[in-house]
């Protein structure tokens, strides 16, 4: 900017948020170790995700132990494949992002004591954020595989994950009013629990999704527990001690011949219980931008269903991540990040990792 009047001024330069154009962002809160290299404008420059189901698998289910070890032996391998293949250097990075809360604690020691280790080595600013925002604010995340996201503030968010079923009243960043939850299991531990039931694998959502296609969604009549209840609350335990109780009354023999009927039949239970409470906060806070996210919405079925309320509306916007920005991922928490530290907001060296999100994360 020109000077007026000869002398020039000291410029004193503050930090803010032109300082950050991009942000390298670590997740590793339960058993995906991610890394990603994230623009402010949501533009994923690269992100790397090392998976573990093969280890967990026999398990039936993430053995925190097994997770935070694995994130030990993946985490600087992958931060070095991420330069690599984006062909980034550390000049080029202007902050880090890591995921601290919520999530298994051995898990999240790894992401944290990462992050702070680079941001002394490296001398950058550092953020930790709360998975759950990281999920909410996923839909912004584009590449160059798609065009740029059209979602703006305000809008309706529900993450469904394995850890949580969250109903929220996004208003901006930092404004996260909850609307409602699960008072007991998330959707994608129900489905997880389910397949696990039928022995289908781990993780359970995606081979439950993919044998349902085949299925026939009326044949078992499941409860949608709570479709009827005043509040925005969600419940799956009713459904999955129901789905216990009709496997147990059957033979293997026709579990087997019905495995994909069952299927069908509880995931139109779980997708229509979400959906049921999705419209009823829609109708009540009017707001006609909807975001659903989290690793339940790539189940096939609940997008169908989205589809079809958008069409059926006629005025609701749904936004959902890409498929590959569904599940965990550190690309969605370097967005969150960056967008915190150009509010000025920073994490010290004392940083810790916690199981829960802190009481200030969301307002009731
Ligand atoms: O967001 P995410 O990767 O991790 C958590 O924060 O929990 O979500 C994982 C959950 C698991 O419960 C998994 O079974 C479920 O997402 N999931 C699905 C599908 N793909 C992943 N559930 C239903 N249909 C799918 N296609
Ligand atoms: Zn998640």
């Amino acid at each position: 900017m020109g000077q007026k009047g000869g002398k020039k001024a000291k410029i004193v330069k503050m930090t803010g948020a032109d300082d950050f154009h991009h942000v390298l962002a670590i997740e590793t809160s339960c058993d995906d170790t991610s890394l990603a290299i994230v623009r402010a404008d949501g533009f994923v420059v690269g992100c790397l995700t090392a998976n573990q189901d093969l280890a967990h698998r026999p398990f039936g289910g993430v053995v925190p132990e097994i997770a935070s070890r694995n994130h030990t032996l993946q985490i600087l391998p992958l931060l070095e494949e991420l330069f690599s293949r984006t062909s980034w250097s550390w000049q080029k990075i202007d902050g880090i992002a890591v995921t601290n809360r919520p999530g298994l604690i051995g898990s999240l020691l790894v992401g944290v004591v990462t992050a702070k280790t680079l941001a002394l080595v490296y001398n950058k600013p550092f953020i930790g954020v709360n998975h759950q925002e990281a999920h909410l604010l996923a839909p912004f995340l584009w590449d160059s595989d798609m065009s740029q996201s059209q979602l703006k503030f305000p809008y309706l968010g529900l993450t469904v994950s394995g850890g949580h079923t969250h109903l929220f009243h996004v208003r901006g960043i930092g404004h996260y009013e909850l609307l409602g939850r699960t008072v007991d299991d998330a959707a994608g531990e129900a489905l997880d629990k389910f397949a696990k039931l039928l022995g289908l694998g781990f993780p359970g959502g995606a081979k439950v999704d993919e044998m349902a296609k085949r299925g026939d969604a009326k044949k078992f009549a499941f409860p949608r527990t709570m479709k009827g209840s005043a509040d925005l609350n969600f419940s799956f335990s009713g459904l999955k001690a129901a789905a216990v109780r009709r496997i147990e009354s059957m033979s293997p023999s026709e579990v087997a011949d019905q495995l994909a009927d069952l299927c069908a039949s509880f995931q139109e239970a779980v997708t229509e219980s979400l959906m049921v409470k999705l419209k009823s906060a829609q109708t009540t806070l009017g707001l006609n931008r909807v975001v659903i996210t989290g690793g339940v919405c790539a189940n096939s079925r609940l997008r169908a269903m989205a589809a079809h309320w958008v069409e059926e509306s006629g005025r609701i916007e749904i936004f959902m991540p890409a498929l590959k920005y569904c599940t965990d991922n550190a690309a969605m928490v370097g967005l969150a990040g960056i967008w915190r530290l150009a509010r000025g907001e920073r994490s010290g060296q004392t940083l810790a990792p916690s199981a829960a999100s802190f009481p200030e994360d969301f307002q009731v």
